[in-house]
């Protein structure tokens, strides 16, 4: 099998909607490779895996760790590495040499990093010298300081054409897809009709031509009450709870290890 490339992945704008989720880890990533066109190991990991209150955080060796274990445990999906806060915003040499590193140390096929008409120079940048960006805009987690929390985007229609220019501009400056977290619903499947390139949604459209959600938010792993775009799919959370509390009971009246579990 080869692995679903760039060109490949821009070629679904309006086909079959392009499936994807997060992964920060080999085995999961295994399972998410057999279903997904791309897998994103996004800086949400800063919170799903380490426990931090935003992705402000995250540090790049962490983004190549976990990039590394998903590519490692893949081989059909794009795999896509999200660039911290604080390793692109400088400026376009600043951004390419991370992300070169993250390409080179990871063996992924992408990037992604967040913003609009400001990142738009950076991403014709990267684009330019082979790193092929996807770009976010809309709620932008990264930005979370400046916005006074996360908060949904074009809630007030004057707002509207502020978002449309920036999807034009990442998509004229060489992004290959875009992102649109986060806003109302009319603004992203609008943005989904003006742009060339494939719209992915989260909390945005059932018009964009492909959805990603954070994998642990749908699989009932996220111990809070996750935001209402999310769709749980499974609750692991409860059976991990179950799985843990038979394990403890069975290890404290000896009844694990059994006949079957010991080498006589
Ligand atoms: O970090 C992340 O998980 C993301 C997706 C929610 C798009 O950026
Ligand atoms: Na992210």
């Amino acid at each position: 099998v080869r692995r679903m490339t760039v060109p490949q992945l821009a070629r679904r704008k309006g086909g079959e909607p392009i499936v994807s989720l997060t992964s920060y880890h080999a085995h999961t990533a295994a399972i998410v490779d057999r279903h997904a066109d791309f897998i994103l190991v996004g800086d949400s990991l800063g919170m799903v895996m380490h426990g931090m209150e935003t992705t402000v955080g995250v540090p790049l060796d962490l983004m190549i760790m976990h990039g590394r274990a998903v590519v490692r445990g893949t081989r059909r999906a794009l795999v896509v590495v999200d660039m911290p806060f604080g390793t692109y915003e400088e400026s376009p040499n600043v951004a390419f040499r991370n992300a070169a590193q993250i390409m080179k140390e990871t063996g992924c096929g992408a990037v992604k990093l967040e913003g609009g008409r400001r990142m738009a120079e950076t991403i014709r940048f990267l684009t330019e010298r082979g790193i092929p960006v996807m770009a976010h805009i809309g709620l932008t987690p990264q930005s979370s300081h400046v916005m006074g929390g996360f908060k949904t985007q074009g809630r007030d229609e004057e707002t509207w054409d502020m978002h449309s220019e920036d999807a034009r501009a990442v998509a004229e400056a060489g992004a290959f897809a875009l992102v649109l977290e986060g806003m109302v619903e009319p603004l992203a499947a609008r943005i989904t009709r003006e742009v060339a390139i494939p719209t992915i949604g989260i909390g945005a459209s059932a018009e964009c031509d492909g959805q990603i959600l954070v994998l642990e938010d749908m699989l009932g792993l996220n111990p809070s009450t996750p935001p209402k775009f999310v769709k749980v799919y499974g609750e692991l959370g409860e059976m991990i709870e179950r799985a843990v509390s038979d394990y403890a009971e069975e290890v404290k009246s000896r009844a694990f290890p059994g006949e079957d579990n010991v080498y006589r």
